[in-house]
C-alpha cells in the first residue's frame, strides 16, 4: 500500500456485510452521517495477529453508538467475525483498525427515526504516530482555545464523529506554530486529554492523571494505570490544574494510536524523557507483545 489517498489504494473494506475492494467501498453523499454527524468509530491496533484490547474496543463502539441513540445492528460476535475477516482479506497482521458506524441516506433532516445503521472496517499498516525522533525527543504541544465540553453538553464517553471538530481544530492550529499537537482544558479549565490521547503528569516519583469525566476514558489509559499499579508506582486519578501540569517532571500522552508518547514541551513549559515514562513505555510495549505472543 502507498501513500496516495485513503480512497484510492489497494485491499478490502468490510461494508455492510460484504468484503468490498477498497476503491469500491463508498457512500452517497445525502448520508445523514456526513451532514449530522451521526457516526461513531474505533481506532484498534493489531500486534503480531493479535488485536489488543479487542473485547474493550468492540464494546466500546456498540455503547457509542447507544449514546448518541443509534441502533447498532451488529452484536460483539458479529463485530469480531468482521474485523478477522477484514484483517484476513487484507492479509494484516500489524497495523492498524477502523470501525465506522454511520446513519445512512434512507431519511435527509435532524430527525433520523427511518436511518439505517450501517457499518464498516478498515485496516492497514501503520507504525507510530509521531516521528520516533519525536518519540526520544519528547513532542511539543500547545494549549488549544477549544475546551472539552460539559458531560451535559455533548456525549464525552462516546467515540462520536462529531467531537473531533474541535480537535482537528486544535490541532491544525498546533501545528501551524510548529507543535506536534494541542492540550485541551475541560469546561472548567482544569487539563483534560491531548487531542487524540489521554495525558499523564509525574512530579516527584508521582504519576497523576485526570478523572475522565469529560472526555474519553482512553482504553491504553485504563491500562497504563493498571501497569503503574502492577509496577508498585504511586498513581492517582485526580483533578488536574495546568499550573500543575506546568511544574510536572515528565509528562506523557496514551492512546491506541500515540500508544506511549512522551511530552517534551507544553506552551512554556520543558520536560524530561524521564525514568517513569521510559518505566511505562517499555511496560506497555512488552505489554502488547507479550499478549501477541500468548495469542
Ligand atoms: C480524544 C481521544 N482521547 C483519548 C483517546 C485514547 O483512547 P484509547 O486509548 O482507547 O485509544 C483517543 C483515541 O482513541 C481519542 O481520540
Amino acid at each position: 500500500m502507498g501513500n496516495s489517498a485513503f480512497s484510492d489504494r489497494d485491499g478490502f473494506i468490510w461494508l455492510d456485510g460484504e468484503i468490498v475492494p477498497w476503491r469500491d467501498a463508498k457512500i452517497h453523499v445525502l448520508t445523514h452521517g456526513l451532514h449530522y454527524a451521526s457516526s461513531v468509530f474505533e481506532g484498534e491496533r493489531i500486534y503480531s495477529g493479535n488485536v489488543f484490547k479487542e473485547k474493550e474496543h468492540t464494546a466500546r463502539l456498540i455503547r457509542s453508538a447507544e449514546l448518541i441513540d443509534m441502533e447498532m445492528p451488529l452484536s460483539e460476535q458479529e463485530i469480531t467475525a468482521a474485523r478477522h475477516e477484514v484483517l484476513e482479506a487484507n492479509k494484516l497482521t500489524d497495523g492498524y483498525i477502523r470501525p465506522v458506524a454511520w446513519r445512512g441516506s434512507e431519511q435527509m433532516g435532524i430527525s433520523a427515526q427511518a436511518t439505517k445503521t450501517h457499518v464498516a472496517i478498515a485496516c492497514w499498516p501503520w507504525g507510530s504516530y509521531f516521528s520516533e525522533e519525536k518519540r526520544e525527543k519528547g513532542i511539543s504541544m500547545q494549549t488549544t482555545k477549544w475546551h472539552t465540553p460539559a458531560p451535559d453538553t455533548a456525549t464525552t464517553q462516546s467515540k462520536a464523529a462529531g467531537l473531533y471538530v474541535t480537535h482537528t481544530m486544535a490541532k491544525h492550529a498546533a501545528e501551524k506554530n510548529g507543535h506536534d499537537d494541542a492540550l485541551m482544558l475541560d469546561y472548567r479549565g482544569l487539563v483534560a486529554e491531548a487531542t487524540g490521547a489521554n495525558i499523564f503528569v509525574i512530579k516527584d516519583g508521582g504519576i497523576k492523571t485526570p478523572v475522565p469525566d469529560c472526555f474519553l476514558n482512553g482504553l491504553t489509559r485504563q491500562t497504563l494505570i493498571q501497569l503503574a499499579k502492577d509496577l508498585g508506582l504511586p498513581i492517582e486519578e485526580t483533578q488536574i490544574k495546568p499550573e500543575e501540569l506546568y511544574a510536572a517532571d515528565e509528562v506523557f500522552l496514551t492512546g491506541t494510536a500515540a500508544e506511549v508518547t512522551a511530552v517534551g514541551k507544553i506552551d512554556d513549559a520543558q520536560y524530561t524523557v524521564g525514568p517513569v515514562t521510559r518505566q511505562l513505555r517499555s511496560a506497555y510495549e512488552d505489554l502488547v507483545r507479550t499478549k501477541a505472543k500468548a495469542a
